[in-house]
């Protein structure tokens, strides 16, 4: 598989949800064709600066990129083939809600090979305390078409909502395995700064459950994922099978390469000597500017240093069950990893190692963040 990849970030969405921090903004109906020619525009602009590479994953994500009919996938698709090249049996991920139903058979023969469906919960009071606009019924109708359109399915769920109980989140996940999917995201709710939830929550209309209550349900996911047949290979992701899994997310985990087109979008880029970190400008109109202006929607582009690299090697590998190698780790950074940190780490039956290889154990995934941090000290 290809480890070069593209992102492509739509950032209407039909509603937007009072938990969301996407870079998304409400679709008023306008017309598409702006922003879908400043996104071809910029994957040629990138290729002329990077060369053309065959990408292994095209994702179109967002924000709500399944309110584009198949045409316009179609014209996304191409842009991208016609500029890198997509390799026979590149993975073509569109992110889509459960609204969108009716475009899913446009869409997989404009050349969609995976839906990621936002079921979110299978729960209509849950579903709409988090403000979502359709139900259950919808949420299953999805999935259903995506899986008769032939193509790989995904959807996502949130859990840890707002009196979320062990035994209905339990109940929840062995329904969402008898739906027609090999691959399920499950996410923790986090309340993000400057979101709607966020501002119930600090006026105490909104509670969610707290450490103890998030750990014993995260517990719980991971004992009944694992008897469904369907075991995490990164913290909120879980495959029935290895081709099951994100291609295209894999490609951020291993710390490979990919292109962030679109507004907002970030990227990671190696040019053989350099690593660029580039990031597009966020509104729609400051982007298409900036393509027309200088031929790449970037806001910025940064040239890491090693142990910046080094550092989201660490962090996105340990996220992951294939881990981290430590000593390529410490080679980036020019450092030795602390071996009195390592050896704690694998006594509290936090960090499993094989050779160079450090995996987080299923406990130690709850602190990533934090063990990531002892690694690097
Ligand atoms: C970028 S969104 C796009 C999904 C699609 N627009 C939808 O809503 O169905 C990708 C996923 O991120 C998850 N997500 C977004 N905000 C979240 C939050 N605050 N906490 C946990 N998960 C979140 C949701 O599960 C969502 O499906
Ligand atoms: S969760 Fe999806 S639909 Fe809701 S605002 Fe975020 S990207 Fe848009």
């Amino acid at each position: 598989m290809s480890g070069f990849g593209i992102y492509v970030h739509w950032p209407y969405c039909a509603h937007v949800c009072p938990y969301c921090d996407f870079n998304v903004y409400r679709y008023r109906g306008h017309d598409h064709d702006l922003l879908l020619e400043a996104i071809c525009a910029d994957l040629r602009g990138h290729a002329s600066r990077f060369g053309k590479r065959e990408a292994g994953s095209l994702f179109l994500g967002g924000g709500t990129p399944s309110l584009l009919a198949g045409r316009d996938i179609e014209r996304l698709v191409e842009a991208a083939d016609d500029a890198f090249g997509l390799a026979a049996d590149c993975e073509v991920t569109l992110e889509a809600n459960p609204e969108d139903v009716v475009l899913f058979a446009e869409q997989a023969s404009a050349g969609v090979t995976r839906f990621s469906i936002g079921v979110q919960a299978l729960d209509d009071a849950s579903l709409m305390a988090l403000g979502r606009r359709h139900g259950v019924a919808a949420g299953v109708r999805a999935v259903e078409a995506a899986a008769a359109t032939g193509k790989r399915v995904s959807f996502d769920l949130i859990y840890a909502r707002e009196g979320h109980g062990v035994a209905d989140w339990r109940r929840e996940l062995i329904a969402a395995f008898s739906l027609p999917a090999e691959h399920v995201s499950l996410y923790q709710l986090t309340i993000e700064p400057d979101t709607a939830f966020a501002r119930r929550a600090a006026r105490g209309m909104l509670t969610p459950p707290d450490a103890d209550a998030s750990a014993a349900l995260y517990e719980a996911t991971q004992e009944v994922c694992d008897a469904a047949g369907f075991p995490a290979y990164e913290i909120s992701n879980h495959a029935r099978t290895s081709p099951a899994r994100s291609r295209h997310n894999l490609l951020y985990w291993r710390s490979h390469d990919w292109l962030g087109i679109g507004p907002g979008a970030h990227g990671r880029v190696s040019d053989g000597v350099r690593r660029l970190a580039t990031e597009a400008h966020a509104r729609p109109r400051d982007y298409a500017g900036a393509v027309n202006a200088h031929g790449v929607g970037w806001l910025s582009d940064i040239e890491l240093n090693g142990e910046e690299i080094a550092d989201e090697l660490l962090i996105m590998g340990l996220r992951t069950d294939e881990g981290v190698d430590l000593d390529r780790f410490a080679e980036l950074r020019a450092k030795p990893v602390n071996p009195d940190a390592v050896a704690w780490l694998a006594e509290q039956g936090l960090l499993a190692l094989d050779g160079a290889r450090a995996r987080l154990t299923a406990r130690g995934r709850l602190l990533a963040n934090k063990i990531a941090a002892e690694l690097a000290s």
